[in-house]
């Protein structure tokens, strides 16, 4: 499994979100992010799927679309009629999880489920079979430009042996919040392999410059992971499992 960026468009200027998203998919973005917050799960309001049908209009890459709304059921249609190749929702606002996951699903578009930094990796436990992806998430979602959460990387590794011992290996880890170039080999060595970035990229002075740069990164800390190098994620028994 190899290891992706996906800059995060909060920290883009919103006037002129086609060059930004053009500037990423430059340095090499592979899958373009897209917050959407209600001001209720969050505090924070961003976009909804009128955004999204405009981006999808210009990206070449496909939307990774993460809901951080407190009724997600009611927009899963409209996002994925908008656009979205990718949707993740929060566990901490669905009891019927399962059927929230299965409906993404069945709308064509790979299901991801959320975990807040306070979330217990077991919050996971019943679903991790069914999953498409799994995003951690390293800071409170919200806001873009906060500090990375330490406690994120462990976490990481155990959402990484969850999977694995669900079987399912396929299922990429994607972390999001105060991921940069300094951050990117700790994540990847833990078994994350999709990076959102929204400030590190979007805030630096040339964000395609920036996009290249934690692209190369993480693709370096992924040439370390081997069976031959056990790191800190303790990559001899990862390597073994497949990813
Ligand atoms: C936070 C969002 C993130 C945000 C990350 O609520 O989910 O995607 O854009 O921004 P940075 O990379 O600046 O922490
Ligand atoms: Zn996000």
């Amino acid at each position: 499994m190899t290891v992706q960026i996906a800059p995060s468009i909060l920290s883009a200027d919103f006037a002129a979100l086609g060059r930004a998203v053009a500037a990423a998919e430059r340095g090499g973005a592979d899958l373009i992010h897209v917050d959407v917050m209600d001001g209720h799960f969050v505090p924070n309001i961003t976009i909804g799927p009128p955004v999204v049908q405009s981006l999808k209009r210009v990206a070449k890459v496909p939307l990774d679309v993460h809901l951080m709304i407190t009724d997600p059921d009611r927009y899963i249609e409209a996002f994925a009629h908008a656009g979205a190749a990718m949707i993740s929702v929060h566990v901490e606002v669905l009891p019927h999880l399962h059927r929230t996951v299965h409906a993404i699903k069945a709308l064509g578009v790979r299901a991801g489920v959320v975990l807040n930094p306070s979330t217990p990796v077991v919050a996971l436990e019943q679903i991790a079979s069914d999953v498409d992806f799994v995003l951690v998430m390293s800071v409170n979602p919200g806001f873009g430009g906060q500090s990375f959460i330490p406690q994120s990387v462990p976490k990481i590794r155990a959402v990484r042996v969850l999977l694995d011992d669900a079987g399912n290996h396929e299922a990429p880890i994607e972390v999001d919040g105060g991921i940069d170039v300094g951050r990117a080999a700790e994540v990847v060595l833990a078994g994350a392999r999709i990076l959102v970035a929204g400030s590190a990229i979007f805030h630096a002075p040339d964000p395609e410059r920036a996009a290249r740069a934690l692209k190369e990164a993480a693709l370096a800390a992924l040439n370390d992971y081997s069976p031959a190098a056990p790191g800190p994620a303790g990559g001899e028994r990862a390597s073994k499992r497949g990813f």
